[in-house]
């Protein structure tokens, strides 16, 4: 079996998790398996940096932002191995220091809205970004965390997802290529 073909076997549909009419999708069973981990994280990085694929970035990536929660269990690994830096985008409110902010709704078609912080040194003008996380669903949070790094001067260059859910259309809310390993309708 194909590498993405066994990752995406090992992903896990809860129906109605946190609320009736989602079907969450659970990725910690790859997390579980230490071979399947290093294949997906193994999965990225080639991506990143192997200018055999069409769609991968031609630039160098300086550094690898991720979202609060899931993204910080992908991003940090995949930046050590690329030698870039790892910048974390958290829930306002948790990062010392001066920040920046913006806003999205909240997930699962709430109307209410979150803030979303990175510590305002944390990019330098000019550099290239990718801002990860583990599921693109209506895109809110993805797109806020693209306005943070545009905030400080960084140029996101790509979104990377493990899964991306098609029917929710996130991918156009994003100004950036999109790359997602696993898209479900
Ligand atoms: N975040 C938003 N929708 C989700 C889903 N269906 N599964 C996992 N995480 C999600």
């Amino acid at each position: 079996m194909a590498d993405i073909e066994h990752l995406r076997s090992l992903l896990k549909a809860h129906p109605d998790f946190p609320k009736k009419g989602i079907v969450f999708l659970d990725i910690f069973p790859i997390l579980r398996d230490p071979v399947a981990f290093e294949s997906l994280i193994t999965h990225f990085v080639y991506h990143l940096t192997s200018h055999t694929i069409p769609q991968s970035p031609s630039k160098k990536v300086d550094v690898v932002v991720a979202l609060d929660a899931r993204g910080f269990l992908l991003g940090p690994v995949i930046a050590m191995r690329l030698g870039a830096a790892f910048v974390p985008v958290r829930k306002k409110g948790k990062l010392p220091g001066e920040c920046v902010t913006a806003t999205y709704e909240k997930e699962y078609g709430s109307n209410r809205k979150d803030s979303f912080e990175m510590q305002a040194d944390a990019i330098q003008p000019g550099q290239n970004v990718v801002i990860i996380d583990d599921l693109i669903a209506t895109g809110g949070s993805a797109k806020a965390a693209g306005q943070l790094v545009s905030q400080l001067g960084g140029k996101v260059i790509e979104y990377l997802f493990i899964i991306e859910l098609l029917f929710l259309k996130g991918a156009q809310r994003l100004d950036a290529p999109v790359y997602s390993m696993v898209k479900t309708d």
